[in-house]
């Protein structure tokens, strides 16, 4: 949503916001918080949950992964986080190639980044263990991800519980300087830096301390029905989510039938919440600041503006799309870039590894 604090940074020319450290600014390329920016390492991650990734996920995530990425930069299709809630193994194998062929559609260049499955690098699940033993239950408890998800279920997994701390680890195993992700994932990337931090404290330096980036805009696109909800996998209707792999026309129609408000006023304010959501996902598909739309739209009335909509987020994910259906066509080419990516993450995460065992006091 596009927060004040939001309006200005895009305002000042910033390009990722972090509410943790200064931020990145286009305007101060060559000094050295710039290059050490371009130099950055990052990881980030996406559950193969749900029928394929969404429009949220794209804008608060993919696109950033493929405008950053650089050698350094770690992107992972989190599979042993799917499981933590009840899943089908053939669905979650064919979840997890799809998934991993929308992060090459959008861009993702395996030659120029790691793109891989999180159970191929075993690492994982070992440092897991390891900070399970520094992180507490009590901050655990307090994760709001945890609570939604495990509101109303009978039986609720350990593993749900401790996802957090898995989380930590993908992070923490490649010495990320930077996590882009969206807004709803703050909280636990707040948790990793605590969970970084603490161990650190107790066992010396060895884990970098992670930075959170967000987009300007689309940081948390909401449902088109459901306005008080974020866009979901999980989501109860459909039609509130655009998913990646729905076709053009079915997109313009959710956009067409995306509850506004009452009035006809094309205005971001908060007893706008659907039309707010609208100028914030045109403002992330055309670069374009929420003020400026607000005075193109101005008396021209929902139709119009909807239209418009649905004709951007139809263009932006036009070449993705058509990407997505020609790298289908070769599943075994995909595993194929999956296998090699893993190959390199468990070089670095191997190193990583090492240290954590000596410092933690394993017999090495
Ligand atoms: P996941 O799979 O829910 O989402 C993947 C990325 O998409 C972002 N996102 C959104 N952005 C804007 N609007 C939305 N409605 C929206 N919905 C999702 C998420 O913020 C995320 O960046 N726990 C993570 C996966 C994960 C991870 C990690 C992420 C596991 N390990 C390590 C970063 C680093 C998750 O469930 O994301």
């Amino acid at each position: 949503m596009p927060d004040q604090a939001g309006r200005s940074r895009r305002a000042a020319g910033v390009a990722w916001s972090s509410d943790i450290e200064a931020c990145t600014a286009y305007d101060a390329f060559d000094t050295p918080v710039r290059k050490a920016a371009v130099v950055a390492s990052a990881f980030s991650g996406i559950q193969p949950t749900g029928g394929s990734p969404h429009l949220g996920n794209y804008l608060g995530a993919f696109r950033r992964w493929a405008e950053l990425q650089q050698p350094d930069h770690f992107y992972c299709v989190v599979d042993l986080h799917a499981m933590t809630m009840p899943y089908e193994p053939g669905e979650l194998r064919r979840r997890t190639i799809d998934t991993a062929t929308w992060l090459y559609a959008v861009g993702l260049d395996p030659d120029v980044c790691t793109v891989f499955v999180q159970s191929h690098v075993r690492e994982h699940t070992e440092l897991a263990w390891i900070l399970n033993c520094v992180a507490t239950k009590g901050e655990l408890e307090r994760m709001v991800q945890y609570k939604e998800k495990s509101r109303g279920q009978e039986s609720v997994t350990v593993g749900l519980f401790d996802y957090p701390v898995l989380q930590a680890a993908d992070i923490l195993l490649y010495k990320a300087d930077e996590v882009p992700i969206g807004d709803d994932q703050r909280q636990h990337l707040e948790l990793s830096r605590n969970i970084a931090r603490r161990f650190n404290h107790r066992f010396g330096e060895t884990f970098t301390v992670p930075k959170a980036t967000f987009p300007p805009a689309g940081a948390r696109i909401m449902d088109l029905q459901v306005v008080d909800a974020k866009m979901s996998k999980s989501a109860q209707s459909p039609q509130g989510t655009i998913d990646l792999a729905d076709d053009e026309d079915t997109t313009t129609r959710k956009i067409m039938r995306a509850v506004t408000d009452s009035g006809s006023e094309v205005r971001a304010a908060p007893d706008k919440p659907g039309v707010t959501n609208l100028l914030d996902l045109l403002a992330a598909g055309t670069g374009a600041m929420v003020e400026e739309l607000e005075q193109r739209y101005d008396g021209q009335g929902y139709g119009t503006f909807k239209r418009e909509v649905a004709e951007v987020v139809n263009g932006v994910l036009r070449p993705v799309r058509a990407r997505h259906a020609e790298l289908t066509a070769d599943p075994a080419a995909v595993e194929k870039l999956l296998r090699d990516g893993a190959d390199r993450a468990r070089e670095v995460a191997a190193g990583t590894m090492t240290t954590v065992r000596e410092r933690a006091g394993l017999l090495v």
